[in-house]
């Protein structure tokens, strides 16, 4: 059985402070994940990676929301998996489209981020996902299929498991236009027979995949109850406690 997960991606937002303020405010939001069975983690920037981590109650998955492949040296303005490690975070985000498209983010360089990841037993959160031009012409499954081949090139079986997938139809993000879950549902069942093409069923059926897009309290549900859809990527939804708290609700009831 593969454990539910709902992470949270705060993006630009929260000072140090807030996002401290909202950890400290999770306890009995940790311990209710942790009573039914859910993985539970946000991300926060960089700057407030090491406070939040310090603070945040033990069962809370702290992410980075990227990470260079390197492990130091001329490279301005990155950080590596080592110094994350340093302050104990092991969970990265890795190709959000906003890197996509802002930062010009490629599946090869993100597959580097992966490799170095896999190999320092960290967890790179994976994501993938079409424009809407793509969407509109039907092509979403080619593009998806060349996102994950791209992006899983050269690791190994016994390491691809631990790699959470996340479909993120860009038409789909902060648009308040979520995708149905009938869409969702196809496309993640699609990300996992590519999956079982490169790796075999038994990385398949291991394999986590999240939802993420326009995820709100009220819609959560119906993506968590698709057999392929092992839990959600939430950007807005994710920002205040409340929101985070009725999220996690609406998993389990
Ligand atoms: P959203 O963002 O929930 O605000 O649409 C999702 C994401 O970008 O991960």
């Amino acid at each position: 059985m593969r454990k539910k997960l709902l992470m949270g991606n705060w993006k630009m937002n929260k000072t140090i402070a807030e996002a401290v303020k909202f950890v400290e405010e999770c306890d009995s939001i940790v311990d209710t994940a942790e009573k039914n069975n859910i993985d539970l983690g946000v991300a926060p920037t960089f700057l407030s990676l090491k406070d939040v981590k310090a603070k945040a109650p033990k069962g809370l998955i702290i992410s980075a929301q990227n990470v260079n492949d390197q492990t130091s040296g001329a490279f301005t303005g990155e950080v590596s998996p080592e110094m994350l490690q340093e302050i104990k975070v092991t969970w990265a985000i890795i190709g959000h489209s906003e890197r996509r498209t802002y930062n010009g983010e490629t599946s090869q360089a993100c597959n580097k981020k992966m490799i170095k990841l896999l190999n320092q037993n960290m967890v790179p959160l994976y994501c993938c996902g079409e424009t809407l031009e793509t969407y509109e012409k039907g092509e979403t499954k080619n593009f998806i299929k060349d996102q994950i081949v791209a992006g899983f090139k050269d690791i190994p079986c016994d390491k691809a498991k631990n790699v959470v997938i996340a479909y993120e139809p860009i038409w789909s993000i902060g648009t308040g236009k979520n995708a149905s879950k009938e869409i969702a549902q196809d496309i993640c069942a699609f990300i996992r027979a590519t999956i079982k093409e490169l790796y075999g069923e038994g990385t398949a059926n291991d394999i986590r995949i999240l939802y993420g897009g326009s995820v709100k309290p009220n819609n959560i549900k119906e993506y968590l109850t698709s057999p392929d859809i092992d839990g959600a990527l939430v950007g807005g939804a994710s920002l205040a406690v409340d929101s985070f708290h009725d999220l996690l609700m609406n998993i389990i009831q």
